[in-house]
């Protein structure tokens, strides 16, 4: 098959020799839609994405300011993305919002992945476009492990927010989200084999319950600079989940800004309805051809429940209740 027209992040045509070596002393396994991933610090990925972590690793400056999104996929990043961007925006926007960057970029164009775009194929790409104008601070987005993520950022100062959704959520906004990207009908029999690879631990990005785990401990070592953040937390009240975004991103609202409605305004202005109603959140693409508006579908909590059967459900709880056991960390 010609490269082109595989989907980027199982694309091996941009890896370097060096990462072919190192990819070829890697335990590797084949999921079950018959991908080739390997394991990397303890996380599974397919080969271009770890080129891109790579490349993350080796060359990432970081600054005391910058502030990393971090989750595992389809956790609600979009809107956590959307919220942090609105918070360092609100001053130059006061009400009218026209020319707020919003309006006319997708979240995932304002605070770019590190390994899914920014470092995919560059050992140094250019990162102005990580601050969108000053004093804002650089953004960027990771779905890496901490670990990973702190070997190249762990004597700077910088800010943490791990966003994090049950994951029988997550696996069915997944399979919906692989099943639009590849442009097929959606089928029981891919949900089932992502149940089966999510199960085994051995799927993009997993084992999730290392993935959450080590946020998680970095958030209680180290609350200034790891903030935790749940998904259904900020459903029920995102009014409270907000202020703590700004408290622990040093920008907290003032009494001023909270009598006048500053913060109804971001809160609408990010909702998944207005921005999936924004013409470039319907028309336009990601650099790595994903139509935006796959980004946006229902945004409810406990939609597993439609899809999964009893059975998937209580297998995924007890695995996932089993590997956290004693962390504290409970769904
Ligand atoms: P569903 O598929 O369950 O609807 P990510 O942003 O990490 O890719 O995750 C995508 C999930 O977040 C999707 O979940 C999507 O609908 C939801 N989402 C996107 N934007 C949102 C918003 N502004 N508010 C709430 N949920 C949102």
């Amino acid at each position: 098959m010609d490269q082109k027209e595989i989907p980027r992040n199982l694309r091996d045509d941009n890896l370097s020799e060096e990462t072919k070596t190192l990819i070829s002393q890697l335990q590797s396994e084949i999921d079950t839609q018959g991908n080739k991933l390997y394991n990397y610090q303890g996380c599974w990925y397919y080969s271009a994405t770890l080129q891109g972590i790579l490349n993350f690793q080796r060359n990432f400056k970081p600054q005391d300011s910058d502030i990393f999104i971090a989750s595992f996929p389809k956790s609600g990043a979009t809107w956590l993305k959307a919220l942090t961007v609105s918070l360092f925006e609100r001053s130059k926007h006061p009400s009218s919002y026209v020319d707020h960057p919003l309006l006319s970029n997708n979240p995932h164009a304002l605070v770019q992945s590190l390994e899914a775009n920014l470092y995919l194929d560059s050992q140094t790409p250019d990162l102005k476009k990580a601050k969108l104008s000053s004093p804002a601070p650089r953004m960027f987005s990771t779905h890496m492990p901490l670990l990973s993520l702190q070997e190249t950022i762990k004597d700077s100062p910088c800010k943490i927010i791990y966003l994090c959704r049950d994951v029988k959520d997550a696996l069915v906004s997944r399979w919906y989200f692989r099943c639009s990207y590849l442009k097929k009908e959606v089928d029981r029999h891919v949900l089932e084999s992502m149940f089966e690879s999510f199960c085994s631990g051995v799927s993009f990005y997993g084992p999730f319950w290392d993935h959450v785990l080590s946020y998680w401990r970095g958030s209680l070592e180290e609350p200034s600079h790891v903030l935790f953040m749940r998904y259904e937390e900020m459903k029920e009240d995102p009014y409270a989940q907000l202020k703590r975004l700004a408290e622990f991103l040093g920008c907290p609202f003032t009494k001023e800004e909270e009598e006048s409605g500053s913060m109804d305004e971001i809160l609408e202005l990010c909702s998944l309805r207005r921005l999936s109603d924004l013409e470039v959140n319907r028309t336009g693409k990601t650099s790595n051809d994903v139509d935006y508006k796959f980004f946006f579908r229902k945004g409810e909590v406990g939609d597993s429940k439609n899809h999964l059967s009893p059975e998937m459900e209580s297998k995924i709880d007890k695995i996932v209740q089993e590997k956290l056991e004693g962390s504290g960390l409970k769904f």
